[in-house]
């Protein structure tokens, strides 16, 4: 955990007010408006100085600039459309799987089909999966995607456009259509298209170490990055301005490769969604921003994943003599085949 400097847990008090009176003032009555504005006034701060590189507090809080106006946009997810849409979970579902992909990464999906995510391996564990994704303006490519869908009704594509910085969007799309279309799931997995997940210990996983050890509710499980730097390198793919952040650290959160959930969880959090100010890093806002809103604490899972780009994966999976590793980042389909492979090979 960050050390809390006191003068931050009092701007964060007065903000959350700041937020409900704004909050209480909105009504929701709107039916069409998508984004949802209101001012609010952030006192004066400034984080970038409150923490010495080992994360401890400064003593200095001299120099704070002055009170700034900021925009905050909420997004509401209860006027998402799906363009398009899959039927319901059946009322025995065990585990729902949802998969944030783009919409032109049909090798990806074609691949997990084919491995973790196939017919065969998703009924023999009462598992559902479907794939995430916003919309494009390629019509080709929408045609494309409609036929896939058809072939595979696999496909839930919201209303938003599909862009990097519109993933938080994504993820809202994956908590409502879990949270309205899988009621009874017992487990949600959350992954990326480039995530290969040896689905087979993930249940057995599932089945004994949470159904023992944390009970059926109030799930959260990944990996853990605590204490994360946020990005201020403009050049960076990850840049987030003051503007957007002002901490200079993140809040314990889980990386986006992979987390599970109880369904209790995917249904707070999308209901959190509703009054928390839109992020645009999904994972951020959904397993730190949404998580810490409805209270929920991550359990580290960090040991099961292998997620940098190691030089040599299969290599680190057959030393897996104790089958830790069961979510792997995969840089391209054909090691994605040879992950798969692996895992089948180490039973
Ligand atoms: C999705 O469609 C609904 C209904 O037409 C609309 O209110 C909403 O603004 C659309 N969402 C986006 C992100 O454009
Ligand atoms: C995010 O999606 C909305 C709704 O489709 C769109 O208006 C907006 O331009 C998108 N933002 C980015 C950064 O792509
Ligand atoms: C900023 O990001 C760019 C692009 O990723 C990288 O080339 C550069 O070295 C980074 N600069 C710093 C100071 O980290
Ligand atoms: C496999 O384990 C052995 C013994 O611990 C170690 O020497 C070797 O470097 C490991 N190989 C890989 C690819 O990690
Ligand atoms: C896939 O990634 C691995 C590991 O980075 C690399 O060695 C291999 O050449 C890549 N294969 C293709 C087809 O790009």
């Amino acid at each position: 955990m960050i050390p809390r400097h006191p003068l931050i847990f009092k701007v964060t008090t007065i903000c959350a007010t700041i937020l409900l009176i704004g909050l209480l003032c909105y009504s929701r009555e709107s039916t069409v408006i998508i984004r949802k504005e209101i001012v609010v006034t952030i006192p004066p701060y400034d984080f970038d100085d409150s923490y010495n590189d080992d994360g401890k507090p400064t003593t200095t809080t001299t120099d704070l600039p002055t009170s700034t106006t900021k925009r905050q946009m909420f997004i509401d997810g209860d006027a998402l459309e799906y363009s398009i849409d899959q039927e319901k979970c059946a009322d025995d579902r065990y585990l729902m799987i949802y998969i944030h992909s783009a919409p032109e990464h049909s090798e990806r999906r074609r691949v997990i089909r084919n491995t973790w995510g196939s017919t065969q391996v998703l009924t023999k564990h009462k598992a559902k999966l479907i794939f995430i994704m916003g919309e494009v303006s390629d019509l080709n490519l929408q045609a494309t995607l409609e036929t896939e869908s058809d072939l595979y009704k696999d496909i839930v594509q919201g209303n938003f456009t599909d862009t990097y910085r519109n993933l938080t969007y994504k993820a809202i799309t994956g908590l409502r259509w879990v949270t309205e279309n899988c009621p009874k799931a017992m487990y949600v997995l959350k992954t990326d298209d480039d995530i290969v997940v040896d689905i087979h210990r993930v249940v057995r996983l599932m089945r004994s170490y949470i159904e023992n050890k944390w009970g059926k509710t109030n799930i959260l499980g990944g990996y853990i990055w605590t204490h994360m730097n946020v990005d201020r390198n403009k050049s960076s793919k990850w840049y987030t301005s003051p503007d957007e952040f002002p901490e200079k650290y993140f809040l314990k959160y889980c990386s986006g490769s992979a987390y599970m959930m109880s369904y209790d969880v995917v249904k707070k959090f999308y209901l959190k969604s509703l009054e928390i100010p839109f992020f645009w890093v999904d994972d951020y806002y959904v397993t730190g921003m949404l998580a810490h809103g409805t209270n929920v604490t991550p359990t580290s899972l960090n040991d099961r994943y292998i997620l940098e780009n190691k030089a040599n994966i299969p290599g680190l999976l057959k030393n897996d003599t104790k089958t830790r590793f069961v979510f792997v980042h995969s840089p391209n389909t054909s090691m994605s085949n040879l992950v798969w492979k692996n895992y089948l090979d180490r039973w």
